[in-house]
């Protein structure tokens, strides 16, 4: 995907259209994501997300529990790291950004609205992601769907790309940074 033929921005150009063709496609590689936050004390974390809408400039959107860990740690500290793989065409893109998370308005009520089924047990339960449920297995109890909803957007600015290609000749790796309105960037040695 990345070619020599062109400059690092037109190559960064087409890694975020890519990453936008994995909306909405399960089977695409980079629907999945890695997103890593740090808590205040500077602990990181990392975990697996669904990339839910991509703008065409530099905003990705996830989901999320708003009781969660990574959203307590986007409150702390709101730069983050979202990590992609495309293992057919060996890519790496490792985007580094400003995290925020949306709780309320109009953004947050249409995918709310859009999320539907079993979807919403997700946002649901009664206890918090992440707490102790005792020694022996129990299912969360959930509260009522329409009465109470945890549902939270994470809002990620990319303000750099360091893209990686493998290779078997030559490896190519490239690192581009959004300045207004369009990307900026060089090659730099794998
Ligand atoms: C394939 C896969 C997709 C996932 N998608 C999401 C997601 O879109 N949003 C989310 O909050 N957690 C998602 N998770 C669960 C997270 O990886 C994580 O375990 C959970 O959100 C708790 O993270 P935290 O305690 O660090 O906040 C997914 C996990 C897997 C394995």
């Amino acid at each position: 995907m990345i070619s020599i033929e062109y400059p690092p921005e037109k190559n960064a150009t087409q890694i975020w259209s890519h990453i936008r063709s994995a909306v909405g496609d399960s089977n695409h590689p980079f629907r999945l994501l890695t997103l890593s936050t740090s808590s205040k004390d500077a602990k990181p974390q990392s975990r697996i997300v669904v990339l839910r809408e991509a703008d065409d400039q530099n905003t990705l959107l996830m989901y999320t529990d708003s009781r969660s860990d990574k959203v307590s740690h986007i409150r702390e500290n709101p730069s983050g790291c979202l990590q992609f793989w495309d293992p057919g065409r060996q890519l790496q893109v490792t985007i580094g950004c400003s995290l925020e998370c949306i709780t309320t308005g109009k953004q947050h009520e249409k995918h709310n609205a859009g999320i539907k089924g079993r979807g919403r047990a997700l946002y649901t339960t009664k206890a918090s992601p992440g707490e102790n449920l005792g020694p022996s297995f129990q299912e969360p109890e959930h509260w009522d769907f329409d009465q109470v909803n945890y549902f939270a957007l994470i809002r990620a600015e990319a303000t750099e790309m360091t893209a990686l290609q493998l290779h078997k000749d030559h490896h190519l790796r490239m690192r581009c940074r959004f300045n207004r309105g369009s990307w900026q960037g060089t090659w730099i040695v794998p």
